[in-house]
């Protein structure tokens, strides 16, 4: 039985998190899972948010299951999401972003992938408090991050039949930190001439994505702007209940969607719990479970196409456990 560490996380993590437990033991895969408790309740028993045995539950088994972490606002400790990335040097996230049947937006035919650098940029935390009306924050770029996110971008458009790959940023004014991810792109992108290469602006690019998005294709972006933009492109497609996403580094994988911890919706059974669930499929291809995760799959879009027991974040009025039921039903 494979083991996989699971962090069930807080607000709606433990609630979406059952759901997708009792879903993957319905489609038949027994997984031994690992449960790890990260964020503000762990902080106050053991001292840190992200004690160490989740980093080495992790290391160990080398894929885990991530349900959000809420991070206090403008006080307190320091992301666990973006602590974890940077233990365990998940140096891609991958967020694709696909029109799913049944769910309907203004938007038809998107089908975008952002690959966001994970390591680097205004995460690497580095921000101090000068005085009382100054505070400043650094933005680290570097070569080999840029370069290496790059090349993950490339490679995963030409094994996944991509056809352009789209280098965001602002180099206009950070003329040397995204002056320097440009140049490491443009560099890569010559490697790879299968596969066109374009530059774009942030800004012009968010102008677009709502005009236009099917214009679109892979997105490389330095961490900042990949974090909006994800956000953005989670909205084309029926929001943040349906976005998937998955942190991979060199030895491990971490399987997360792109929401957070909802605390509006905490504990109300209402919570989405597809975009963990789709999470949860990439995980179990992973780890070579390829039969259940498109099992799974069928099921869960056979729910949305037909569209009769959803959760209100998708116009319907199912609680999160009618709607793990239906899916479970149709497995
Ligand atoms: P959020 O993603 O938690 O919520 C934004 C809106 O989307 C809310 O109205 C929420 O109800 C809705 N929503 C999100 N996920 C949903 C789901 N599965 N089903 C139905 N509705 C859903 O973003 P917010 O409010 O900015 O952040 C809340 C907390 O989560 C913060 O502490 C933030 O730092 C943390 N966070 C954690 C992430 C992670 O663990 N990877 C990622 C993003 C935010």
């Amino acid at each position: 039985m494979k083991t996989v560490t699971l962090i069930p996380g807080d607000g709606i993590g433990p609630e979406i998190s059952d759901s997708v437990k009792k879903i993957i033991k319905a489609a038949g895969v027994e997984i031994n899972w690992d449960i790890q408790t990260a964020g503000a309740d762990v902080a106050e028993t053991e001292g840190t948010p992200l004690p160490q045995r989740v980093i080495e539950s992790i290391k160990k088994n080398k894929v885990a299951l991530k349900a959000p972490v809420t991070t206090p606002i403008g006080k307190g400790f320091r992301s666990v999401n973006v602590a974890l990335r940077k233990e365990l040097d998940l140096y891609a996230n991958l967020r694709p972003c696909k029109n799913i049947e049944g769910i309907k937006t203004p938007f038809e035919n998107v089908d975008i992938v952002v690959v966001r650098e994970n390591t680097e940029d205004l995460y690497a935390g580095i921000e101090r408090k000068v005085d009382d009306d100054t505070a400043e924050s650094i933005k680290i770029i570097t070569r080999n991050a840029s370069t290496r996110i790059a090349q993950y971008a490339f490679e995963y458009a030409i094994k996944n039949n991509r056809k352009t790959v789209w280098a965001v940023t602002k180099a206009n004014i950070c003329k040397f930190s995204d002056g320097l991810f440009l140049e490491c792109t443009k560099e890569v992108s010559k490697k790879y001439p299968q596969i066109e290469y374009k530059e774009i602006l942030v800004d012009n690019l968010c102008m677009q994505l709502v005009q236009n998005p099917q214009k679109f294709d892979v997105l490389v972006l330095p961490n900042l702007y990949g974090d909006i933009v994800s956000d953005l492109t989670a909205g084309l497609i029926g929001g943040l209940g349906v976005a998937q996403g998955a942190n991979i580094g060199k030895d491990c994988a971490v399987f997360e969607p792109v929401h957070g911890s909802a605390p509006d919706i905490k504990g109300q059974n209402k919570a989405n719990p597809t975009a963990l669930l789709l999470c949860a499929t990439n995980m179990l291809e992973y780890i070579n479970e390829k039969d259940a995760a498109e099992k799974i799959r069928k099921s869960l879009y056979k729910v949305i196409a037909e569209g009769k027991v959803l959760t209100p974040d998708l116009g319907g009025n199912a609680t999160t456990e009618e709607y793990t039921n239906e899916i479970i039903k149709n497995l």
